[in-house]
């Protein structure tokens, strides 16, 4: 995949096609984490203040990202992993909510910036993709000018004939099939694989550092899983873009994340590079969820 940025400053006069069938052989941990650092969140605390009582939903978050890196977070359900996701993405921003700590992106710290410099990043440089495509998915508008968005967003001066044709490339390069005719569809008109595509190119359309993924497969059957991974894949290998990969399915986590966050209750409790927290997982908990992995008998 050719990078979106230089094509945004560059006329794309010969767009590259999506490459072919080959495996993204993903970089080693060792070799991500010799990159640049492009996200550190440190002591990161939320905490609801909807009820009499205030309730912490996230305690002492901290995480180092690297260029190239697929971080996984792994952990019951209610353990604080969206939540986590939503705060770097600047879309947890409810009066009703605090946060405390660091999100340090570049110079900047989203929990300290205004909401006019966080916007200047959000769906740029760091993009988020959810579990069910319908519900970030505007029904009304045609795929083409959702996918375009964040290009009239952060990049207003870009003619209408050059924000189509990335949205096109970006189209194409997801394996969008036939993107001029999609370009023109409604969400409800697409297959839930295609939304899921949409949804990615949208999120891609701008060359983002980081993309965070809240279960991106959850809501799609094996095989259309299957190739939203491996597009995850090259996104990676070929961008350089750095991946927050969250999962229910620990196998997915296992083949895909250099590293693994695993939390309990809003706590990280354990963290480490994938393989060896899978091989040997100091907690119990950890442990457990590894144990129930369910194991293809041969
Ligand atoms: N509006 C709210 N007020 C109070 N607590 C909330 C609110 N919204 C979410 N929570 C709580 O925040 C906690 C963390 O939720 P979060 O969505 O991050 O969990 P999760 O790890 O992503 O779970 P899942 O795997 O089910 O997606 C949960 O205990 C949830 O009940
Ligand atoms: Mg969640």
């Amino acid at each position: 995949m050719t990078n979106v940025r230089e094509l945004t400053s560059q006329a794309p006069t010969n767009l590259p096609e999506r490459s072919s069938s080959s495996p993204h052989i993903l970089a080693s941990p060792e070799e991500v984490a010799a990159n640049e650092i492009v996200l550190e969140v440190k002591d990161l605390c939320i905490e609801f203040h909807d009820h009499k009582l205030p309730e912490r939903v996230v305690e002492n978050f901290n995480l180092v990202l690297h260029k190239g890196e697929i971080m996984g977070i792994v952990g019951e359900s209610g353990s604080g992993k969206s939540m986590s996701a939503l705060a770097i993405a600047g879309l947890l921003n409810r009066k009703t909510i605090s946060k405390s700590g660091q999100i340090l992106f570049e110079d900047k710290d989203f929990l300290n910036c205004d909401r006019r410099c966080l916007r200047k990043y959000q769906g740029d440089e760091i993009s988020i993709i959810f579990q069910e495509p319908m519900t970030s998915l505007n029904p009304l508008h045609r795929i083409g000018r959702q996918v375009e968005e964040s290009l009239r967003i952060h990049h207003p001066r870009l003619s209408k004939a050059r924000r189509y044709e990335l949205a096109i490339y970006t189209m194409r390069a997801v394996g969008l099939p036939e993107p001029e005719k999609v370009y023109r569809m409604y969400p409800h008109e697409l297959s839930g694989g295609m939304r899921q595509r949409a949804m990615i190119a949208a999120a891609m359309i701008g060359d983002p550092k980081i993309l965070i993924a809240d279960e991106p497969t959850t809501a799609l059957d094996v095989t259309i899983q299957a190739q939203i991974i491996d597009l995850l894949k090259e996104i990676n290998v070929s961008q350089g873009t750095a991946i927050l990969f969250i999962s229910h399915d620990l196998s997915l986590v296992e083949q895909l994340c250099h590293r693994v966050i695993v939390m309990q209750q809003g706590k990280i409790i354990e963290t480490g590079i994938t393989h060896d927290v899978f091989t040997n997982p100091q907690e119990a908990y950890t442990k457990a969820l590894i144990d129930a992995i369910p194991k293809v008998e041969l």
